[in-house]
């Protein structure tokens, strides 16, 4: 089977197309012939080796987390799923080394889900990373119908995918992005879309002073921080990039930062609630597997619009 591996960490240059032994599925696990995998900043992070010292690496190794394709064996003890079955999954294991850009691959079942019936394989694999960080965190800011939420980054992966699960929560989100992005952003079913360019400490052009609930931050920096003003008294700040940051440093327990875990339940209920229509995936650009250094030069620029995804035939 074809595999991208990385042998040694480095740019994207470093990311070569392999021939690889078929794996088999071993106990626990089921064996899925890919179709597509989603690709996310922390890919090409991995690949640079800027997070060798946080999790463990076996060099070569092949990258990716997000999959979705079609069960074809199943190992000793593997009940979950059948021969045939379409499944997703945010494959992060403890350990990077066998990751989610090959043709093949043996998964323990308990990464996976059944697909969304309706989405396509493209659809399913740009869901799992980025929706199950937004659903976590929103659920640990306490999210609640009613509210006013606003989004930072929310034209990329992880901000689009807060504006649907927020909206689906019953919430009402603003988001932030380039004026170029705005209309997608309302596309989205924000209410409102405002800029970052100008933004200060006295706050972010346009936002209204204490307006919002929560501020949901996939962004950081300078964005994150001058979005201090726009929280009300009393509101929840959730952050996907940023442990601590100093203008939010009186929030104490108010203020969240989540590492996204896997979860086949909440794959589960996302998978309903994007086959009733309250969420919707945003595919961006697509790349066959043997272009994975196109896709992640793509990412590394910071300003794509959606989900990038590797398909793979
Ligand atoms: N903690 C976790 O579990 C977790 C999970 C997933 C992702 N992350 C991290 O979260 C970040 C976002 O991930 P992603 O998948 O959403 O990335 P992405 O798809 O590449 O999106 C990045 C978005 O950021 C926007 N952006 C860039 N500079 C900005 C600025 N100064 N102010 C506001 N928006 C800005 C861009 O929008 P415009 O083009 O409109 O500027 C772009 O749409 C990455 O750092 C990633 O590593 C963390």
């Amino acid at each position: 089977m074809k595999a991208i591996r990385v042998h040694a960490f480095g740019g994207n240059d470093a990311l070569s197309l392999d021939d690889l032994p078929d794996p088999t599925a071993g106990e626990g696990e089921v064996l899925v012939r890919a179709r597509a995998a989603g690709v996310n900043p922390v890919d090409w992070k991995i690949v640079r080796g800027y997070l060798a010292q946080f999790l463990p690496h076996v060099l070569p190794f092949v990258p990716g987390w997000d999959l979705a394709g079609e069960v074809v064996a199943r190992g000793h003890g593997a009940r979950r799923f059948q021969v045939g079955d379409r499944v997703y999954g945010y494959v992060r294991r403890p350990t990077v080394d066998h990751g989610t850009y090959a043709e093949l691959q043996a998964v323990p079942e308990c990464y996976l889900a059944a697909m969304p019936a309706k989405a396509s394989f493209v659809e399913a694999a740009a869901m799992p990373l980025v929706f199950l960080t937004s659903l976590q965190a929103l659920r640990a800011a306490g999210v609640a119908a009613g509210q006013r939420v606003l989004v930072l980054g929310a034209s990329g992966g992880t901000g689009a995918a807060a504006i649907e699960i927020a909206r689906a929560l019953g919430a009402d989100v603003a988001g932030v992005a380039s004026d170029k992005n705005h209309a997608f952003v309302r596309g989205l079913g924000a209410s409102a879309a405002y800029g970052y360019a100008g933004a200060t400490e006295a706050g972010l052009p346009g936002v209204p002073a204490g307006a919002f609930d929560v501020i949901c931050d996939c962004v950081g920096g300078g964005t994150l921080e001058a979005s201090r003003p726009a929280l009300r008294e009393g509101g929840h700040v959730v952050s996907i990039t940023t442990r601590e940051s100093p203008p939010f440093a009186g929030l104490g327990d108010r203020y969240h930062y989540v590492f996204v875990e896997p979860s086949s339940r909440q794959l589960k209920e996302l998978a309903r609630w994007f086959d009733e229509g309250r969420i919707a995936a945003h595919v961006g650009p697509t790349f066959p597997l043997a272009r994975a250094a196109e896709a992640h030069a793509e990412s590394e620029s910071q300003h794509t619009r959606g989900k990038i995804v590797i398909t793979i035939e």
